[in-house]
């Protein structure tokens, strides 16, 4: 029987967390067993936000070493980037023919950055439909994804089931998945963990950087266990081991947080190690990047000219 089908990403838009890290890529890992997994950098929707080239080129190698260093391995998981699959962009112009502008005025990011008053670039609002194409092109079973995804992937399934209604069954309609427990990683200050919000603990820290950053960590008087320093540390150990040892050193913040940063590097350090394992040979990783990108092609392109004849474009074969 064939494999099911996963496809996630992320966007090169910064250093990836711990949160992006419990919220999606370990579950990428543990899935690349028994999935055929398309894992890929959205390079593209990151362009929406950052518009400096370098930095661009940066968080795509960035992003590349992080991803080979949390395990995922190029020979069970395709990886990519967006923008070396133009099908990408090409089908998100068709969905854009069949989606509502007050439909996509609903979108949680498009009315987040209206409240701020923003500037909005187009790319902004019709975000989600760039996204439906990326996850609908791959035919994917499942999208593991943070809570804060929801709504793209719900937007995906939408889009999905409007194309088949008009053009006749083309698209799988897929499921997300987050997992309940790890939806929301919380950040330093207690609010989602976030690029956007510079509350993160970097998910390849370096020692000082660990030990600067939850000594900074908001600490509330409440009943002596601090809500935010807790949370982070639960993600490494289960209440069972940690819940008695904050209860014993009730109001002891300071040896709390430095159990945490022993705690945080133990967990770092095995991956920051083999980062710099990767990082030795660069070239190596972007030939990765590169025939991962000729593969997820292959898949896309297939899904694109069944999408070409569906919609009366395709007048000759090519
Ligand atoms: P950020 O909010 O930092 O910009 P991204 O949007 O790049 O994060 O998220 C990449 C992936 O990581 C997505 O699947 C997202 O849902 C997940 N993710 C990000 N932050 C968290 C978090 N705090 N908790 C759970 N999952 C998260
Ligand atoms: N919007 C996602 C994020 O900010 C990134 C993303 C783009 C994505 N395309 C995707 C995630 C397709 C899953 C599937 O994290």
């Amino acid at each position: 029987m064939a494999k099911k089908v996963l496809l996630s990403g992320i966007q090169s838009s910064g250093k990836a967390h711990i949160g992006n890290y419990f919220g999606a890529m370990r579950q990428w890992v543990e899935m690349s067993e028994s999935y055929d997994c398309y894992i890929f950098i959205a390079d593209y929707h990151a362009l929406h936000s950052l518009q400096k080239p370098k930095e661009m080129k940066d968080n795509i190698l960035n992003l590349l070493l992080d991803y080979l260093a949390v395990g995922l391995d190029p020979g069970k998981v395709t990886l990519f980037k967006q923008s070396d699959v133009s099908e990408h962009t090409e089908l998100c112009w068709i969905f854009d023919t069949i989606t509502t502008m007050p439909y996509l005025m609903r979108a949680h990011a498009f009315k987040d950055a209206q409240v701020k008053n923003k500037d909005i670039v187009v790319a902004t609002f019709n975000y989600p439909m760039l996204q439906a194409a990326d996850i609908l092109l791959y035919s994917p079973d499942v999208v593991p994804v943070g809570q804060d995804q929801r709504q793209h992937i719900e937007i995906a399934r939408d889009t999905a089931l409007k194309f088949n209604n008009i053009y006749g069954d083309t698209f799988k309609i897929p499921d997300p998945l987050i997992m309940k427990d790890v939806a929301v990683i919380p950040g330093t200050d207690g609010r989602k963990m976030s690029k956007s919000y510079g509350n993160t603990i970097p998910l390849f820290a370096e020692y000082e950087e660990i030990k600067k950053i939850v000594m900074s960590i908001v600490t509330d008087s409440g009943e002596g266990i601090p809500k935010n320093v807790y949370a982070i540390h639960n993600l490494l150990r289960p209440a069972s081991e940690i819940l008695p040892i904050y209860k014993s050193k009730a109001g002891k913040y300071k040896e709390l947080k430095e159990l945490l940063i022993e705690d945080l590097e133990r967990f770092i350090a095995p991956l920051r190690e083999r980062r710099k394992e990767f990082e030795k040979d660069i070239p190596k990783a972007l030939a990765i990047l590169k025939a991962g990108g000729e593969k997820a092609k292959e898949v896309a392109s297939k899904k694109m000219d069944e999408v070409r004849e569906k919609v009366g474009v395709k007048v000759y074969e090519k």
